[in-house]
């Protein structure tokens, strides 16, 4: 089947590049025009584009802004393009999708002349957006295969449009469940504290007319109780070598409750989100983001002033948490290590990424 696109975040538009501002939803639909890497790497840090597949797509095109402006001169033209990537790596730790796509970009401007480069970049920044375009069909299609008649399934933080250069991930499945008639509602969790959930999935869900209920991350567990969740589904940031999933902070909780009730728990991601480099989720690094972000909801003060605060972005799930791993190569299923590995051997196993090591 095929789906239209409930949102465009990011879009090439000849000498820049426009990207939705997700911090302004679901208010206002601003978008912006970047122009240079620096602002590239300012709306990634930001969260105006974010999601582990759309903040890749983002820095490959941050790469062609600083190849466009770059000088002629090749030896200084490939030090700029070395500055941006690293400026680039340096916006957000987790999602190993963004240290891949720079990885690619890189390694194609190699030993091209700046024009040469230039042509070589933009086409590689349009194929990993039309790759990743692809491969959320593939992981919608895999994953609504895997979804009872009439399921409630439960999904946290924005894997959909929003999040990638397609449908979504996780969200892309219900997109498909809800298609062919096996979804009768999604519940939504608010995703403290930048409500990714409440603002964005939420935003998408209305559009694309899926019938939905928002609660509070909290209220997860009260719906568990009542047998009122068949499945979840939620993306990655990350995917270990031995399955262990980096994802939202909160998705760590809904694997044990979903556990603990005997619901099956679905993480849908495509393989460029697999980093056979990282061994297990320890090896992981995880985004601590700043104090306003838990202390303020909107402009709203929340909490007394000079309290303590920690605010980790993401946590990791153990592998023996996930019943499967849907990617656009398949559904996985344990033992993640040989699965991955192999699911990775038969589609890019040359293309593992670096993590900034060269
Ligand atoms: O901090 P964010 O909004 O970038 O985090 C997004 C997530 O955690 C998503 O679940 C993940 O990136 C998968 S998106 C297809």
């Amino acid at each position: 089947m095929t789906r239209t696109i409930p949102a465009e975040p990011l879009r090439w538009a000849g000498d820049r590049l426009i990207v939705l501002d997700q911090t302004q939803l679901p208010e206002q639909e601003v978008y912006l025009e970047l122009t240079d890497p620096e602002a590239v790497a300012r709306a990634i840090e930001q969260m105006q584009v974010r999601g582990a597949p759309l903040i890749g797509l983002t820095a490959a095109f941050g790469l062609v802004l600083a190849a466009l402006n770059g000088p002629e001169h090749p030896d200084l033209f490939r030090e700029a393009l070395v500055r941006a990537a690293d400026r680039l790596r340096r916006t957000r730790p987790t999602a190993v999708n963004l240290f891949r796509a720079l990885d690619r970009m890189l390694a194609l401007a190699g030993g091209l002349d700046p024009p040469g480069a230039r042509a070589a970049l933009l086409a590689e920044a349009e194929r990993l957006l039309a790759e990743d375009r692809q491969a959320t069909v593939r992981i919608a299609r895999f994953g609504a295969g895997l979804l009872p008649a009439g399921a409630t399934v439960l999904t946290h933080c924005n894997t959909g449009a929003l999040a990638t250069g397609g449908i979504g991930t996780a969200l892309g499945v219900i997109y498909e469940g809800w298609a062919r008639g096996k979804i009768r509602r999604v519940l939504v969790s608010e995703t403290r504290p930048q409500l990714q959930g409440a603002r964005l999935t939420a935003w998408e869900l209305k559009k694309a007319g899926v019938p939905f209920v928002l609660i509070t991350d909290s209220m997860a567990g009260y719906f568990f109780s009542r047998g009122e969740v068949d499945a979840v589904l939620v993306g990655a940031d990350r995917i270990a070598a031995s399955g262990d999933v980096a994802n939202k902070v909160g998705t760590y909780g809904l694997a044990v409750l979903a556990r603990h009730h005997g619901v099956p728990f679905y993480v849908a991601a495509p393989l460029s989100t697999v980093d056979l480099n990282t061994p297990s989720g320890a090896d992981i690094p995880i985004e601590h983001r700043r104090p306003e972000e838990v202390l303020f909801v909107g402009s709203c003060r929340v909490a007394p002033e000079a309290v303590e605060v920690a605010n980790p972005a993401f946590d990791v799930t153990p592998a023996e948490l996930v019943t499967a791993i849907i990617t656009d190569a398949g559904v996985l299923r344990p033992p993640y290590p040989e699965s991955l590995a192999l699911a990775v051997q038969k589609t890019d196993g040359t293309r593992q990424p670096t993590n900034g090591r060269r």
